[in-house]
């Protein structure tokens, strides 16, 4: 068990992120993000990962109809992953969330493009993942966001900041086809560091 907290492994995962948007890595803007619905119903997603400082961040929209997603996320941990291809690299986390400020919130959502900024919108008539009749009827509905509405965030645009507290890195890469994993535990402010057996 080492308790240093070099290297630390939020600035590497920046480092290799970064390294993956250099390589035109198509994986390096999004995350998986996994929390517990309702019921215990599990529940898969991908979603843009942003840089928050400090930590990362992710944005949605709280009109979802799927378990409550919202509640649950701001009471319990969850699970967040990542996979760069062009980094053989695997990160693995254990987050706390928090609801990002709606100031926030609104000035990210203004750098949103104009197709998601519309279904944001849409939302507040329509919650996100409810059934509606067709394809059509969708489009049709779209239509009727006013153009002036997109200039700015509905009230159900959110974000929330994660704070890692463990951090699974699986290195893929090595010369010897024997993987690197390592785990990092958040303890009393440092990161403590174990080598597992991939
Ligand atoms: C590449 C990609 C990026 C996505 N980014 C987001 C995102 O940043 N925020 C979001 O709410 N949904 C995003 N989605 C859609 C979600 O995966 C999911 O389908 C949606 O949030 C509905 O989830 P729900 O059933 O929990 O409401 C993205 C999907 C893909 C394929």
């Amino acid at each position: 068990m080492d308790l240093s907290d070099a290297p630390a492994p939020l600035e590497q995962f920046a480092q290799e992120r970064a390294n993956a948007f250099a390589a035109g890595d198509a994986m390096a803007a999004v995350c998986t993000a996994a929390s517990l619905g309702d019921r215990a119903r599990l529940d898969i997603r991908t979603l843009v990962l942003r840089d928050l400082a400090p930590g990362l961040g992710l944005f949605a929209n709280r009109t979802s109809v799927t378990a409550d997603k919202w509640a649950f996320w701001l009471r319990a941990v969850f699970a967040v992953q990542t996979y760069w291809p062009s980094q053989h690299v695997q990160y693995r986390m254990q987050c706390r969330a928090e609801e990002l400020g709606q100031e926030l919130v609104a000035r990210s959502w203004l750098q949103r493009p104009d197709a998601p900024k519309r279904m944001d919108w849409l939302y507040e008539r329509y919650p996100q993942s409810s059934v509606i009749a067709s394809r059509e009827a969708l489009v049709r509905a779209l239509d009727e966001v006013a153009d002036d509405q997109t200039a700015i965030a509905p009230q159900s645009a959110r974000g929330l900041r994660l704070t890692p507290i463990e951090i699974e890195r699986l290195f893929l890469g090595t010369d010897n086809g024997v993987h690197e994993r390592t785990r990092y535990t958040l303890q009393e402010g440092k990161w403590q560091t174990e080598t597992l057996i991939p």
